[in-house]
């Protein structure tokens, strides 16, 4: 049976003369080559840029985001500072897995005012871009002091010490002018208010309807029910605003883009 199945080389196939013949010229010579390719990498990257000039702004503008108020900004503050993104993400990818655990995918326009954005690409622990309104105050507090209490299995380290640190907001309006400078729209009168603004949002007995025509759906409690200000009212405040300023009930993409 073996001895029947010879292999006889088939005679080649006459080689069709063409492009592949004119690019072997290219392949053999290295400084051509070198040139093409730079030729097609310009052709390229103009393809892809120059239209970005062309376009007033990237990002599509989306009704309900707003920037930081001054209390979440201060707690943003404290969120970087403590390396919660080194564990944490914050941008829920278009795939369905992502969306069914977090719920809708992130729009570019949820981190604009993020400077610097808080995308992150290590989770450690869940995406944190929908965290706003999961958990109460309670909770976050229960959580941030010992995370082993409310999950058992938790690798995070603890964060009670924001509870001792009380924040006097001498910096806020400082903090706010340096977003402004780099493109939040904070007006002058959010920059004037921005101590009082950071004073009523912790506190439910002050008078924040102001606060709240500057802020629209900014959160006003004492996040972490102690007197005072603290770095973990600021915290929490931000945490429970995160991916809450869109209402994801009304909004449709724009398809034009
Ligand atoms: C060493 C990694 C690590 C760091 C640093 C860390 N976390 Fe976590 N975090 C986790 C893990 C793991 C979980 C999941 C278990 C749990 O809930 O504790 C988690 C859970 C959470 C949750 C609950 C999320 C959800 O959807 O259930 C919040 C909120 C949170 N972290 C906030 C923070 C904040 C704020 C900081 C910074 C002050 C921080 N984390 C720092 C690892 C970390």
């Amino acid at each position: 049976m073996a001895d029947t199945q010879v292999n006889t080389p088939e005679a080649p196939k006459p080689r069709k003369q063409g492009i592949l013949d004119r690019h072997k010229i290219l392949e053999k010579n290295a400084t051509l080559l070198l040139v093409f390719s730079f030729l097609v990498v310009t052709i390229g990257g103009i393809v892809e840029i120059a239209p970005l000039f062309y376009l007033e702004n990237t990002i599509e503008e989306v009704e309900g985001v707003r920037p930081y108020s001054p209390l979440e900004l201060e707690g943003r503050n404290v969120y970087i500072r403590e390396g919660c993104y080194v564990c944490h993400s914050q941008m829920i990818r278009p795939m369905r897995d992502e969306v069914e655990r977090y719920g809708h995918y992130s729009l570019a326009a949820e981190s604009m005012y993020d400077h610097p954005f808080q995308w992150g690409s290590k989770r450690t622990g869940p995406d944190l871009a929908r965290v706003g309104g999961r958990y109460s105050d309670a909770w976050h507090v229960a959580h941030l002091v010992d995370p082993q209490s409310v999950v058992p299995e938790s690798v995070m380290p603890k964060y009670g010490f924001l509870k001792n640190t009380l924040i006097d907001g001498r910096y806020i309006e400082d903090v706010m002018a340096t977003n402004a400078f780099v493109g939040v729209p904070y007006s002058d009168e959010m920059l004037e208010n921005g101590l009082a603004d950071f004073r009523a949002q912790a506190d439910p007995d002050s008078d924040y309807d102001d606060m709240l025509d500057r802020y629209p759906g900014a959160q006003v409690r004492n996040f972490d029910g102690e007197p005072g200000i603290s770095e973990m009212d600021a915290l929490i405040a931000y945490l429970q605003v995160l991916g809450t300023m869109v209402d994801f009930s009304t909004f449709t993409p724009d398809e034009s883009r």
